[in-house]
Order: C-alpha cells, then sequence, then structure tokens
C-alpha cells in the first residue's frame, strides 16, 4: 500500500511540474521583448478574475489599461501571450491601416459542425473575404430603405404591447427589446414571421434566450471560444449547444428550401442573396457555408440591437431632461413628416448623439480581437509582431478614457454633437468595430435601433423602477455586454 501511494504521489507531483512548466513556459514573452506586461499567474496567466466570474473580460481589459501609459502591454490568457492595444493610432494601423497583416480574429471554434464553422465572425483568411464580399449587398441603402416600411410595422407593434405594462412596476426591457428585434430580423432577412408580442414562447425567441441566456455552459462555451481557443478546439466545444444548433439548422433550412422551391418571384433579402450566392458555384460558397450566415445575421442580428435599445432607455430613465428634449425632437420630427419616415429618422441628430452616447458607455462588444497574420513592425517602435500574435484593442477602456470622454461615467450626448471631432486622432470610439472587418450589419442595426427607441418615446416616458440599478453591472458569464439581472425600467404613458 505505501509503495502504491509513494508512486501516486510521485507520479501527480510529476504530472504537475510537467503541466506547470508547460503552462508557464511564455512567461518570459514579453520581459524578453522588453514591452510592459501584468505579471501572470501560472495556469490563469493574467485571466483569475474572468475565470472565477469576479469580472467580465471587457472590465478586466480596461482596469490593466488604467494602470499604465503605455501604447501597448503584454498579458497572457491562460499561457497564450497577447498585446493590448491602448494608442487609438495603432489601434488604427491594426484595424484599417495595416489590415492585410491583421485580417483574422482569435475566436476559435472547432470544424466539428460545417455551418457553425462557417459563420462569417469566425472566417479567416481567404474564405472570410470570399464571404464577406458576397455578404456585403445585403444592407444597401436601397435595400435599407425598402426595409423601413417593415421597421414600424414591427416598431408599432413593440407599441402596442408595451401598453400591456403601462402601470406596472416593473418591466424587462430587454426582453421586451428582443422580441422586437427578433420579429425584425426573421422578417427582413428571413421574411418569416417570428410573432414573438403573440407568444411568449415563440420559437424565434426561445432560440434566442438559449444562445444568449447567461447560463453557466453557455459562459463556458462563449468564454472558451474567445479566450481559451487550445481548449475548446482539443474538446470540440462549440459556440452554441447542440439543441440551438440543431433548431437553428433546421429552420434556416427549411427557409432556404421553400424559397429556392417557390416561384414567389424575389424578396432580394438576405435568403436570395444566400441562394443567389449558392447558385454560382465557382464562388466556392457551399451549402453549409449558407446556412452558415444565415444562422450568423440572425444571432449577430438580435442580440446586438434588443441590448442597445434596452441601454438607451436605461439611460433615460436615469435623466429626465435629456429624455424630454429627445421627446421633443421625435414627435416634431413625425408630425413635420407625417409619421416615421426614412429620411425623418436618419435627419434626428439629438437621437443619433443619444444612441451614440449609449454605445460609448454599453458598447456590445467590450474589446476587439485581431490575430497577426503576417510579421509586422510597429511603426516608430523596435516592436515587431510575429505571425499568430493575439491582439486586443480596448473599447471599453477606450470609450471610459478622460483623455477621450472627460467624466466618462456621466451620460452626456453633447459629447457626439459634432461627429467630425470623433476617431480624429486614431480609432478610441468603436462600438461597430473599425475597418474592412467592420460590423457588416452597422447601418441596419442603428436605423433599427432609431426606429425603436423614436416609436417607444413618442408613445410612453420612460420612468425608474423600484428595480432599476444606480449603477448597471455586467454580467461575467457572458464575453458581452450584458446587464447582471436584466434592464428594469417602468414605463408611463404620455
Ligand atoms: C447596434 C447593433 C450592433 C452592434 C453594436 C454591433 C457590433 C459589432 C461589432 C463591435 C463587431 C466586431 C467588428 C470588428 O471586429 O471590427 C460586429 C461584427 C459583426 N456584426 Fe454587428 N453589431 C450590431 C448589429 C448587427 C446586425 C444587425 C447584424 C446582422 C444582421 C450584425 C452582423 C455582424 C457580423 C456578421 C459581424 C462579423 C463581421 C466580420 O467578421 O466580417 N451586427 N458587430
Amino acid at each position: 500500500m505505501v509503495v502504491f501511494w509513494t508512486t501516486f504521489l510521485s507520479l501527480l507531483a510529476i504530472a504537475y511540474y510537467l503541466l506547470y512548466k508547460y503552462m508557464t513556459r511564455n512567461f518570459s514573452y514579453w520581459k524578453d521583448r522588453n514591452i510592459f506586461y501584468f505579471k501572470p499567474l501560472p495556469f490563469f496567466g493574467n485571466l483569475l478574475p474572468m475565470i472565477t466570474m469576479k469580472t467580465t473580460m471587457g472590465e478586466l481589459i480596461m482596469d490593466l489599461y488604467r494602470q499604465t501609459d503605455k501604447d501597448y502591454f503584454g498579458i497572457f490568457s491562460l499561457d497564450r501571450p497577447v498585446l493590448v492595444v491602448k494608442s487609438p493610432k495603432l489601434a488604427k494601423d491594426i484595424l484599417l491601416k495595416d489590415f492585410a497583416s491583421f485580417h483574422d480574429r482569435i475566436i476559435v471554434t472547432p470544424d466539428t459542425d460545417p455551418a457553425m464553422s462557417n459563420l462569417m465572425f469566425f472566417k479567416k483568411g481567404q474564405m472570410w473575404k470570399v464571404i464577406r464580399s458576397k455578404m456585403t449587398p445585403v444592407f444597401t441603402s436601397g435595400k435599407l430603405k425598402a426595409m423601413f416600411s417593415v421597421m414600424v410595422d414591427e416598431s408599432n407593434d413593440l407599441s402596442k404591447y408595451l401598453s400591456k405594462f403601462v402601470g406596472a412596476p416593473s418591466i424587462e426591457a430587454k426582453e421586451v427589446c428582443a422580441k422586437y428585434s427578433t420579429n425584425l430580423i426573421a422578417l427582413t432577412a428571413f421574411g418569416v414571421k417570428a410573432k414573438c408580442f403573440d407568444n411568449e414562447d415563440a420559437d424565434f425567441r426561445k432560440l434566442g434566450r438559449r444562445i444568449f441566456g447567461t447560463s453557466l455552459t453557455n459562459a463556458v462555451r462563449q468564454l472558451g471560444c474567445n479566450f481559451f481557443p487550445g481548449l475548446i478546439k482539443t474538446f470540440g466545444i462549440e459556440f452554441v449547444d447542440t439543441v440551438a444548433r440543431e433548431q437553428m439548422k433546421s429552420i434556416f433550412s427549411t427557409v432556404l428550401k421553400a424559397r429556392k422551391q417557390s416561384d414567389h418571384h424575389k424578396s432580394n433579402d438576405l435568403v436570395d442573396i444566400l441562394l443567389d450566392a449558392r447558385a454560382h458555384t465557382e464562388s466556392g460558397i457551399s451549402d453549409d457555408m449558407i446556412l452558415g450566415q444565415a444562422i450568423q445575421f440572425f444571432m449577430a442580428g438580435f442580440e446586438s440591437v434588443a441590448s442597445t435599445i434596452s441601454f438607451t432607455l436605461y439611460a433615460l430613465s436615469m435623466d429626465e431632461e435629456i429624455q424630454e428634449r429627445l421627446r421633443l425632437e421625435i414627435l416634431e420630427n413625425i408630425e413635420e413628416n407625417n409619421g416615421l419616415t426614412y429620411e425623418g429618422v436618419n435627419s434626428m441628430k439629438y437621437l443619433n448623439m443619444v444612441i451614440s452616447e449609449a454605445l460609448r458607455k454599453y458598447p456590445v462588444l467590450p474589446f476587439l480581437d485581431r490575430e497577426c497574420t503576417s510579421t509586422y513592425k510597429v511603426e516608430g517602435t523596435d516592436l515587431v509582431l510575429e505571425k499568430g500574435q493575439a491582439i486586443y484593442i480596448s473599447a471599453f477602456g477606450m470609450h471610459y478614457d478622460e483623455k477621450y470622454f472627460p467624466d466618462p461615467d456621466k451620460f452626456d450626448p453633447e459629447r457626439f454633437s459634432d461627429k467630425n471631432e470623433i476617431n480624429k486622432e486614431g480609432f478610441y470610439y468603436t462600438p461597430f468595430g473599425e475597418g474592412p472587418r467592420i460590423c457588416i450589419g452597422n447601418r441596419y442595426g442603428l436605423l433599427a435601433v432609431k426606429v425603436g427607441i423614436a416609436s417607444i418615446l413618442s408613445k410612453y416616458k420612460i420612468r425608474k423602477s423600484l428595480k432599476t440599478p444606480e449603477k448597471i453591472k455586467f454580467d461575467p458569464k457572458s464575453f458581452l455586454i450584458q446587464s447582471y439581472g436584466g434592464v428594469p425600467i417602468k414605463i408611463e404613458a404620455l
């Protein structure tokens, strides 16, 4: 027995030693390159507060960002050295000027599910380029204009639905907004009525809750794909669970098949663009790629729009003056144009300023990530980035940096009164990302948010409820910005 235990403990100690050695093998990486870095912990690197769910990744990077005045610094994501960029000029070089050396994201997904591994967000290299160029026509100005009346109809349904809650002590704004954004994306992209206002458990909404709900398993999947690529590949962990994946595949393949078989005249929506891309076999676009993009647009579209509208409503509930000024602009605009019109919505300057400020304080993605794809010398320094170098650009850090946004905790739309002043010295305001990999749905997303807010404010006053927090606490189980406990507000009829 003694021999057994001695052998067992010795093997355990050797295994621990080897693992320790392996996990710390890169820890001199930044020191060797003479780059300022934050001291890592064995096995965790600098991510312990995120792994133990004390904080979100966005806030963790922001916290480190605030502790140094260097233009960039090193951290370790477990054992992997990551460069965090602070300088807006370098952020611009990476995202835009020298994009050719940084065209990929770090985020990975296993190759096991052919549709999911083809999502545009995950795609790398040449295949990303092909998919992106095929999908770019989805949101041209002409198409956005054509979709506008659907947005207004859906926003009217949203207002009608809200009437049920006038006088209620508190409502969950994020859930209500997610019903609106889900209806919208299902109809404008796929020509399908999702009916989320008619049925609390409508299929599309259930799916949405399953994908971005802040459960522990979702946390492992989504934080894993972002920050522990090695583990994800080894264990084949998918970004979305099997049930949701299978449901999405089934829904979207049925939609695609039905459209292919019908004589139905072209709607010129996402489905038509996907089918056209597939018809041109020389494009190298497969059925799985098509299905992947349908899933991608659904996932990327509904959560970001719902999040932005609900955070804007939260900010308005905290400041009556801003809310009244915005309402005045909206009501005057509606009167002048005899309702919400495409040109009218786009001409509302204060609405744009309020949403820009909401996206500064609550960017859906609190940091951008890129991978260096060819050796790159950082201009004016000795720093040479090697192929494979992981990079974070801290949107949160920059959006809350006094240098660019004085008194950053204050919700102040005036910061955006002159758009030309923003990002003058490089990129420090990036709610939609920047460069060729900027959010493909940014104009659609912004329009959907504007229509939703305009419609709500033209009929209701937004108030704090007893549950509304003084400060939003972000949920550490999500890599996106999500409010812990939702966004509770109260509404009153005008
Ligand atoms: C207010 C709404 C939205 C916000 C704040 C937002 C934000 C973002 C951000 C920050 C990125 C990363 C960009 C980068 O890395 O430079 C992104 C990428 C992306 N977004 Fe959005 N988004 C919104 C709405 C939408 C909508 C409505 C869609 C589609 C229907 C969409 C589809 C995508 C896709 C496909 C990508 C990946 C693009 C690529 O890798 O080439 N987004 N979004």
